[in-house]
């Protein structure tokens, strides 16, 4: 488990001096995916990379697994370290070592014979699916094949917690989508705890358990990702989920239509719901037409969700005998306007 508690940061002195977390207070669960996402110097960075303490913070304490990492002295700091890997957007390898050179080099520093290196070595090539690479350099590989190496270099020492800091930025929908894959199965299949920060929504759908939304070197929300991507209370949240959702186009709406006789609802579906006719089956029985606004059937890691914005066309009484059927359903609806 990770806690940090209090952390706050600031860069340079006097007029020059910046504060790049304000007071950050997070739990991360042993064996989850969290993600943290914010815009461009949100704190992002600042953040992770307090966790390893490649920065140290102003105050606060990092703890993990219960053990102070702010209290620690270099060597044990460095010990503590080596339990941390950590991957970043522009894979930060040696680009005059090969594959298998690079993904070596912490075994080495940890004092590993050379017997002991080249089979660990050959183990975290597979694992990462580049076998027959090992021999090429850096500049022979794609960028989701480098970012392969980052992953297999940073389990080297078999760490507890993996960082990755906008492990997918630099990469394509697609690629991103096989080292989000691929992550996912490192988390799963070795229990290793993730935390990954993006300025991307579709990151945090594809794999997180729970999401921190970063401000400014605030968090201004958090929770299960389920709860956060399909409620979004913060307005910066609700513009990161219009990433990968779309606004809602109000301008859809027949403007000509009685005034009165419109109402706009949102009907959010989850799990088994998501494939049941239940929409279907209510509409039939209560005579009030209407028409799809808006629709997403889509995943939040393995569960499935579905979210449509409705307009209910009709008086009002027979609109809300509708909601409140769709309601007995078991369906989450919401009224976003009348009129
Ligand atoms: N080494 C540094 N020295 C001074 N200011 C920094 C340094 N690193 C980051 N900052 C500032 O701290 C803020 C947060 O940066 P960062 O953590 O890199 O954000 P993000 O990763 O979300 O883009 C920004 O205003 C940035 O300019
Ligand atoms: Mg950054």
């Amino acid at each position: 488990m990770i806690q940090l508690k209090g952390i706050q940061k600031q860069y340079g002195t006097g007029a020059a001096q910046v504060t790049a977390l304000k007071h950050i207070d997070l739990t991360v669960n042993k064996g989850e995916i969290f993600g943290i996402i914010g815009h461009s110097g949100a704190g992002k960075s600042t953040l992770i990379r307090t966790i390893n303490l490649l920065e140290r913070p102003s105050a606060g304490q990092v703890l993990i697994d219960g053990v102070d990492m702010t209290a620690l002295g270099t060597g044990r700091l460095q010990e503590e370290r080596r339990t941390i890997g950590m991957i970043f957007q522009h894979f930060n390898l040696l680009t005059s070592d090969t594959v298998a050179e690079n993904i070596a080099f912490p075994l080495r520093l940890a004092g590993q014979s050379k017997a002991q290196v080249a089979a660990r070595v050959q183990e975290l090539i597979g694992l990462v699916g580049l076998d027959g690479h090992g021999d090429k350099y850096p500049s022979q590989l794609s960028g989701g094949q480098k970012q392969r190496v980052g992953i297999a270099r940073a389990l080297a020492t078999n760490p507890k917690v993996l960082l990755c800091d906008e492990a997918t930025s630099a990469l394509d929908p697609q690629t991103t989508q096989s080292i989000l894959s691929l992550l996912l199965s490192i988390n799963k299949e070795l229990q290793i705890t993730i935390v990954l920060i993006t300025h991307e929504m579709q990151v945090i759908r594809s794999i997180c358990d729970r999401v921190a939304v970063i401000d400014g070197g605030e968090i201004v929300e958090a929770g299960p990702v389920t709860d956060v991507f399909l409620k979004p209370q913060h307005p910066t949240t609700q513009e990161f989920v219009a990433q990968v959702e779309g606004n809602l186009n109000e301008s859809l709406t027949v403007k000509n239509y009685a005034a009165g006789e419109r109402t706009m609802i949102r009907i959010t579906y989850i799990g088994e719901q998501t494939y049941e006719p239940v929409l279907f089956e209510t509409m039939s029985g209560c005579n009030v037409p209407f028409v799809i606004l808006q629709g997403t059937v889509s995943r939040l890691k393995e569960t499935p969700y579905g979210q449509l914005v409705l307009e209910l066309r009709g008086a009002e009484p027979e609109a809300i005998r509708a909601v409140e059927l769709l309601r007995s359903r078991g369906l989450d609806v919401e009224v976003l306007r009348h009129g």
